[in-house]
């Protein structure tokens, strides 16, 4: 194993940088939110505060209903466009009409391909504000610390590092047409007691593990706006949270724009405590959907003296920033039907769909299916025919046009025959089963099993699947030596009793709107499977740390998903990362170096990736680093650093780089409340999953 010692001037300047600096001042904060007309906005920021009324300036901070639900009003008079918001993180919400419904964003986290990721939220971007609105809330960057978390859909993984270059992906996208709120700041990964939980959080999980991806995506993508959660964090609610909201994402990482609240999650005000004063003081800039503690109460206290009106003025200013620094006053969101679900926006929800499948087992070559005549395929399973798009609740965007996987199949099946086959019981049904080439069960979760509280399911009750679908699969397993399971869904399952016995399993997740055609092409092969899991499959539930949702009181570990499974020792059943495809790839050659790039101390990783097989196919180079030496504790055996991705032609080699700067191997150091690097050795590890890392290479960081 090579160990490679570094100069003194390489540890000196790795030696106490952590994260990048906040910014030095207010005003840098400020030109880092706005660009470079933040000098001219400012001034007429101050120009309009002084001449605006308090009560015009309480009625910014919060939601109204009318003249449309979900609007934060403006003020005409003084060229003050209202915001008006909108669900988006699969497309624009249902609630403004149909769109584009794109896969889930755990399965657009499958791909990962953050520059996918940015023409997806470019595109969501484009229609939210073809329907007039101009404020998309996506995305949903919270760590799956456990699959059962009832919104696993909707973000990106259980990865930190992976959830933040995602979210900057889609934010980069999306606000090159409406400005995006990022949500739900923070630790909100419970569904059922999302509004009464009190989280405990160490400072060091929270700032690596629950933190840091809000933190890369607001440096990288200059996010607009961000929203609080329902939750407590240590004994405080988010939406009053002065630690949180006021410390660390505004005062530490210097977040100029306004906190938004997650809908109704402000409390009333009591005879002793004003959570009015509170959420003011926290920072607090808007009360979403309807004024509770702001509105009213707010001018009281304002009028009392119990909220400064400079308290107040901070809160204006926010808000103003976002609509001046994003243009919504001379570039209004007009309608404009043509934008919506154009061809272009479904071919990209169809890419990304293909782009997302995970091959998680393929034995004996039975994927793909030739389309040849003669070919006879058998599709049954409870949702073969059914438009399965996702949660019910808040991110529910509907489509004019959902392709089924039936459709799907029948509609690129060439000369191969495709039959519906609804039941695996009666007679008729289970002599074709018996007969067919290839049986296709379609099965997995619906919204019934997993979705948003209040608004749809709730956390998942199991990780198993629900009867119908285990049945389903015995039921062909038992008939059919040819079983292709495909399995749809928003986290991982367990799969006792079948994954070892049928042939293939296709990890479909909830597919979006050309699901089918998707599904179809990796199934023939048009398209090379080349989806990863953004969360590790346990074999069982009592692998991970217990979820308790049901607790109004909970603590947080620092490890969780493939961190937990590695300290354990125990093993996935499909690790984070891993996805087949129809080819191999061999890794040879790595180099790690230390660099220093403009006075920053980089690491440059280089690794030869061939395609060992027969077909072109798209490899996932992923970057793992551990520290086995070190004095800090807890360590996880290896954290994703970085990922990349390479296309090969069958026999092709290409030399891959990745890059990362020393300072992405700090940790949260307690005592100077900052992220350290420490002097120890590291080990980076490179392949094709967490649990596939063929080459190793030492780098120390010595005194
Ligand atoms: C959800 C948010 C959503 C908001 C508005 C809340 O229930 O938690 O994610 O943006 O509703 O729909």
């Amino acid at each position: 194993m090579p160990t490679n010692r570094l100069a003194a001037f390489f540890l000196a300047l790795a030696a106490g940088c952590g994260d990048a600096p906040p910014p030095a001042t207010a005003t840098e904060a400020v030109h880092a939110y706005c660009g470079d007309d933040y000098v001219a906005v400012e001034r007429r920021i101050d120009r309009l505060l002084r001449r605006m009324t308090m009560s015009q300036k309480v009625e910014l901070t919060s939601g109204a209903l009318s003249p449309k639900p979900w609007l934060v009003p403006g003020l005409e008079e003084l060229g003050i466009p209202p915001l008006v918001m909108t669900d988006g993180p699969r497309g624009a919400s249902k609630t403004v009409g149909n769109a584009t419904a794109f896969p889930v964003a755990i399965a657009r986290g499958a791909t990962f391909d953050p520059e996918l990721e940015r023409r997806i939220g470019e595109t969501i971007g484009r229609e939210v504000r073809a329907y007039g609105r101009n404020v998309l809330l996506a995305p949903t960057v919270n760590v799956l610390s456990h699959p059962r978390w009832g919104r696993a859909q909707e973000t990106y993984g259980e990865d930190p590092l992976h959830l933040g270059i995602m979210g900057t992906g889609f934010v980069l996208g999306a606000q090159t047409q409406v400005p995006v709120v990022l949500k739900h700041f923070a630790v909100n990964n419970i569904e059922n007691t999302r509004r009464t939980v009190d989280v405990t959080i160490d400072p060091r999980t929270l700032h690596e593990v629950y933190l840091s991806q809000f933190r890369r995506i607001i440096d990288e993508a200059r996010v607009a706006s961000v929203m609080s959660s329902y939750n407590s964090v240590n004994g405080t609610m988010m939406f009053e949270n002065e630690p949180m909201l006021r410390g660390i994402l505004k005062d530490s990482w210097g977040f100029a724009g306004p906190v938004v609240s997650d809908w109704a999650s402000t409390r009333k005000n009591t005879d002793t405590v004003s959570h009015t004063e509170r959420a003011a003081a926290a920072g607090l800039d808007i009360e979403m959907f309807v004024p509770v503690i702001y509105g009213d109460d707010l001018a009281l206290a304002v009028v009392e003296g119990r909220v400064p009106e400079a308290q107040l003025d901070d809160l204006v200013r926010r808000g103003l920033r976002l609509r001046f620094c994003h243009h919504l006053d001379t570039n209004p969101a007009v309608e404009d039907p043509t934008q919506i679900e154009t061809a272009e926006a479904l071919a990209l929800a169809r890419e990304a769909s293909e782009r997302s499948m995970v091959l998680l087992r393929n034995e004996g070559g039975i994927l793909p299916i030739a389309r040849t005549a003669g070919t006879n395929i058998v599709v049954t399973g409870p949702l073969a025919n059914v438009e399965n798009l996702g949660d019910t609740g808040s991110s529910d965007a509907a489509s004019t046009d959902v392709v089924t996987p039936l459709e799907g199949l029948i509609a690129n099946a060439g000369a191969a025959t495709v039959e519906w086959v609804q039941t695996t019981t009666a007679p008729a049904d289970t002599a074709k089963i018996i007969a067919a080439d290839v049986v296709v069960v379609v099965t997995g979760l619906t919204h019934f099993d997993e979705g948003e509280a209040d608004l749809g399911t709730g956390d998942r009750d199991s990780l198993a699947l629900p009867a119908p679908a285990l049945q389903a699969i015995s039921d062909a397993m038992a008939l059919s030596t040819h079983v292709v399971v495909v399995l749809e869904g928003g986290s991982a399952v367990t799969m006792s009793g079948f994954v070892t016995d049928v042939e293939a399993i296709v990890e479909a997740w909830y597919p979006g709107a050309q699901g089918g055609n998707a599904l179809a092409r990796v199934l023939f092969g048009d398209v090379n499977p080349s989806g990863r899991l953004p969360i590790a499959f346990p074999v069982a539930e009592a692998d991970l740390p217990f979820f308790d949702n049901v607790s109004t009181s909970v603590t947080y570990g620092y490890l969780h998903g493939y961190r937990y499974l590695d300290q354990n020792g125990t093993a996935p059943l499909f690790p984070f990362g891993f996805g087949l495809s129809y080819t191999t790839y061999g890794y040879a050659n790595l180099a790690v170096t230390a660099v220093d790039v403009e006075g920053e101390a980089r690491v440059h990783v280089e690794v030869d990736v061939t395609n060992t097989g027969s077909v072109a196919g798209r490899e996932t180079v992923q970057l793992y680093v551990g520290r086995p030496t070190s004095a800090v504790s807890p360590r996880a055996p290896r954290d994703l650093r970085g990922f990349t991705q390479v296309d090969l032609a069958p026999g092709a080699t290409q030399r891959v780089t990745i890059e990362l700067p020393v300072s992405d191997l700090g940790y949260w150091d307690t005592a100077t409340s900052a992220f350290v690097v420490e002097p120890t050795t590291y080990r980076f590890e490179v392949g094709s999953s967490s649990r596939n890392l063929p080459l190793t290479s030492d780098l120390a960081l010595a005194p």
